[in-house]
């Protein structure tokens, strides 16, 4: 399968950082897909830049619903008439300052497979879970709870992201790493044996351009999700260099 580097600005980017798009979009390389998640108020200036690249662009959160009386949400549909093709739910910082459940990740995924786009859902194990030996239970927990009912390989990716290594320079041993990809990827193949095999699984938290060789080597681990480091573009192809 092909991976996929995906770059999570956040609640950073003004206008200005239309260049670092552009320059990733310049230095894109060729062994894996590339995405962009600006935050909402760039979509559709980043998706007119990225019209006929190889650069998809993704949203950050979707509501569940199609449209209606939901002050300062935006609705897949809309992501998709912006001209963006994907959108990351279930982040960890979505998780815990808006107080989402697994069930409101779900609906957004669903949601996500109705207008078209990519998801990239995420789960991960907040410290505490990791100390408490609690790790795959709650990744089982999240998974049961988030996957969309159909299963597709072309439009889901799973982002596996530890919560104590968002932002921190943390990350897990790749032994970790693998042990928690290994049993993503079989629930995954259990739900749907062709389209499991062949959905991309992430890793995320503090990939940087010197650690994302290793961490992108690691079985089951298909791409990165990048936060800080996507912000310059140099940092981000440096980490996509890895697939070069
Ligand atoms: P950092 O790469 O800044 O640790 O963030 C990871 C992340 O949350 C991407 O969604």
């Amino acid at each position: 399968m092909r991976p996929l580097v995906a770059g999570n600005w956040k609640m950073n980017g003004l206008r200005s950082g239309e260049a670092e798009l552009r320059a990733v979009i310049a230095g894109a390389v060729t062994g894996c897909d590339l995405m962009v998640c600006p935050p909402a108020t760039l979509l559709v200036s980043f998706a007119a830049i990225a019209k006929g690249s190889s650069v998809v662009i993704g949203a950050q959160d979707c509501h569940g619903e199609r449209d209606g009386a939901h002050t300062g949400d935006i609705s897949a549909e809309m992501i998709a008439d912006a001209g963006a093709g994907a959108v990351i739910v279930g982040h960890s910082e979505r998780r815990a300052d808006h107080q989402e459940s697994d069930a409101d990740v779900k609906a957004k995924a669903s949601a996500a497979a109705r207008a078209g786009l990519i998801a990239i859902l995420c789960i991960g194990e907040t410290k505490e879970e990791r100390q408490a030996g609690a790790t795959i239970a709650r990744i089982g927990r999240q998974l049961d709870g988030s996957l969309p009912d159909r299963l597709d390989d072309a439009r889901l990716v799973i982002a596996y992201e530890p919560v104590w290594a968002i932002g921190t320079g943390l990350t897990p041993t790749t032994k970790d790493v693998a042990e928690v990809h290994a049993f993503i990827r079989e629930r995954l193949v259990a739900l749907d044996p062709k389209a499991g095999a062949s959905m991309r699984i992430l890793y995320g938290g503090s990939v940087k351009p010197a650690n994302a060789k290793e961490l992108m080597a690691v079985m089951n681990v298909n791409g990165a999700l990048v936060g800080g480091a996507s912000l310059k573009a140099a940092d981000f192809l440096g980490i996509a260099a890895a697939y070069s």
